[in-house]
């Protein structure tokens, strides 16, 4: 059931307002390590738990979208990236929106590389409507180009998935590297948000082998709650639910809730700084 909500804050500001929603990046330039999983259930959670989540999908493969069973609408974050439409949120559920993506927007990154302020684009769309949410999610596909560029310069938190295989760590130091030269540059609060183990097997010796060499690296900035493999997981997609409303009673809701309650503990603790150049 889609139908326009989110309409506009009034005017608040984003960029200055003391009472905004968190803009949360699920970010990893490698693909397949649970980024649209994470953050479908963990705006699912944030549901559960009683917030106001948007979520918005940057990724031109549309998984997302298609994970919700939202039809194609006509207005996508395309439209928005390319200066046609303001964001455009769709109801999935109560308390969770969703702006929606097509395989157009893989066009967009050619389209705007002459655009003066390409890196912002995302970030001024939030404005008018950020304040209408709690938390802000925005899945990025597995690249480092102009569309993940947006969603970092939009965002308060970058929240990394690491798969619990032994591919999973070769590019740790890229994603430092890149969240670092976008602090630099285009967004001076962004902060690593936390690191997510996904698809952990603790029967695997290599899966916990893995978990500790990240646990070093990123230190307490992992979260104690590991999503395991679990089969509703991979299988709510197709049928166009969030693991809460399609096996509630599942380690993949067990352990999404819990991790959505680690990162309100976490979030809500600190004060959120806004997005600034
Ligand atoms: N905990 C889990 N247990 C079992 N399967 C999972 C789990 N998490 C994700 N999957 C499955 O693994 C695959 C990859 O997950 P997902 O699409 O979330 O990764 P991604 O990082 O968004 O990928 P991409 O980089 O292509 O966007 C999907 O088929 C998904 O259903
Ligand atoms: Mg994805």
């Amino acid at each position: 059931m889609a139908g326009r909500s989110g309409t506009g804050s009034g005017g608040r500001l984003f960029f200055n307002s003391e009472f905004m929603g968190t803009v949360i990046s699920l970010f990893n330039h490698k693909g397949g390590v649970g980024k649209t999983t994470t953050t479908l259930n963990v705006g699912a959670g944030l549901v559960e738990l009683g917030k106001r989540v948007l979520l918005i999908d940057l990724d031109p493969q549309a998984n997302l979208t298609l994970s919700l069973g939202i039809p194609r609408e006509r207005y996508t974050i395309y439209e928005a990236m390319c200066g046609e439409s303001e964001l455009v949120p769709y109801e999935a559920k109560p308390g969770l929106d969703i702006v929606i993506s097509v395989l157009d927007l893989s066009g967009a990154e050619m389209e705007l590389v002459n655009e003066p302020g390409r890196e912002m684009i995302l970030r001024e769309l939030l404005e008018p409507v950020v304040n209408d949410y709690d938390y802000v999610l925005i899945d990025c596909p597995p690249s480092l180009g102009l569309l993940t560029m947006n969603a970092l310069t939009a965002s308060h938190y970058v929240l990394i998935p690491l798969q619990t295989e032994y591919l999973a760590v070769q590019g740790l130091s890229k994603i430092k590297q890149v969240v670092d030269k976008v602090r630099f540059r285009l967004n001076r609060s962004l902060q690593i948000g936390g690191v997510i183990a996904t698809m952990y097997d603790s029967r695997k010796v290599l899966n916990n082998q893995i978990v500790d060499l990240i646990q070093k690296y990123f230190g307490d900035q992992v979260f104690r709650t590991m999503i395991r493999e679990n089969v509703a997981l991979a299988e709510s997609p197709s049928k166009q639910k969030d693991i809460f409303s399609y096996q509630p009673a599942s380690n993949g809701a067990e352990d999404y809730l819990a991790l959505s309650r680690e990162i309100l503990t976490r979030f809500e603790d600190a004060s959120v700084q806004t997005p600034s150049t």
